[in-house]
């Protein structure tokens, strides 16, 4: 099992919109490296209960090994599922509804460099699944799938202006050879965006990466699926934290609760990191979170 830590993003910013408190349950859709989960469970002690979900097994596993640790097992129950399946996994739970949910979106930094294909110099396969289980793998869509479709993703997911050429130039490398490693794809990247990206700060590869985990993982078919159920499993006074790291996934989680009766802003604009925070960990730069309160 990886060994890395993940620093969370607006933790204190996302708990004090959840107000959590004694007595409360709260479901942490993302828990990752259990930054959320530990605080959540810290601040409803003694009789709060947690509902830790998520995808990757790994995550699941460590976080429980963790919370053991600190807190009575009575207290949380850790699911390893999507949190697509909200409203059946609190039926599982045993409860009906709950009063909070902070979701934590994207990937970790445990997997980020836990070698599992989502960092730009890997030598490893090229994978990208955060459900070892799923079959649709990175190395599939990048040796395989048409180049029209694959320009088409990267530009829907990662917004990258470059993609045609980036598809392009994929197209052509895998004529001679299969795409093996997340390090070959990135040179491939690097050769067709070259001068492009020649003053700007970011990794080439980063919008190409961001898009094919994106695809591989059907983050935003997910996120959809979750935001439809949360009328049915919020209480009323419930509120939902939603952290973003990208324009896509922040536009998804807007749109939804534009004019959308039953749920109440609790703040006019996202929450975006202190100056602090930005100084701190750089992860944090593109984070967003909206709040919602179930009315
Ligand atoms: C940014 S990390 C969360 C970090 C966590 N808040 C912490 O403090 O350590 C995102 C986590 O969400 C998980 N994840 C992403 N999409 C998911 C989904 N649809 N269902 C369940 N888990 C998901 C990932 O596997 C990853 O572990």
């Amino acid at each position: 099992m990886a060994e890395f830590r993940h620093t969370p993003v607006l933790l204190n910013e996302a708990m004090g919109m959840l107000k959590v408190m004694p007595g409360r349950i709260y479901v942490d859709g993302t828990v990752g490296g259990g930054g959320f989960s530990k605080e959540i469970l810290r601040r409803s002690a003694p009789s709060g209960f947690l509902i830790g979900i998520d995808r990757d097994e790994d995550a699941v596993k460590n976080v429980q090994i963790e919370l053991e640790k600190e807190f009575d097992k009575e207290r949380f129950r850790l699911f390893y599922s999507n949190f697509s399946k909200i409203d059946s996994i609190i039926k599982e739970s045993g409860f009906k509804d709950i009063d909070g949910i902070v979701l934590d979106l994207g990937m970790s930094s445990i997997q980020l460099e836990g070698g599992r294909g989502f960092g730009f110099r890997e030598e490893g396969e090229l994978d990208m699944r955060m459900d070892k289980e799923e079959r649709l793998t990175a190395y599939e869509v990048v040796n395989n799938y048409p180049e029209k479709t694959l320009a088409d993703i990267i530009w829907k997911y990662g917004d990258e202006r470059h993609a045609r050429k980036i598809a392009k130039k994929i197209a052509e490398s895998r004529k001679n050879k299969r795409i093996e490693t997340p390090a070959e794809l990135s040179a491939i990247i690097k050769k067709a965006v070259f001068k492009g990206y020649g003053k700007l700060r970011i990794d080439p590869s980063t919008k190409t990466f961001m898009a094919l985990r994106i695809f591989v993982n059907k983050e935003y078919d997910s996120l959809m699926e979750f935001l439809g159920k949360l009328e049915n499993v919020l209480n009323t006074g419930g509120i939902v934290a939603i952290i973003s790291f990208h324009s896509g996934e922040d536009r998804i989680v807007k749109n939804f609760f534009k004019n959308k009766l039953g749920f109440k802003s609790l703040s006019k604009k996202p929450v975006l990191p202190s100056i602090e925070e930005l100084r701190s960990n750089p992860r944090s730069r593109s984070a967003k979170l909206r709040a919602l309160c179930h009315v």
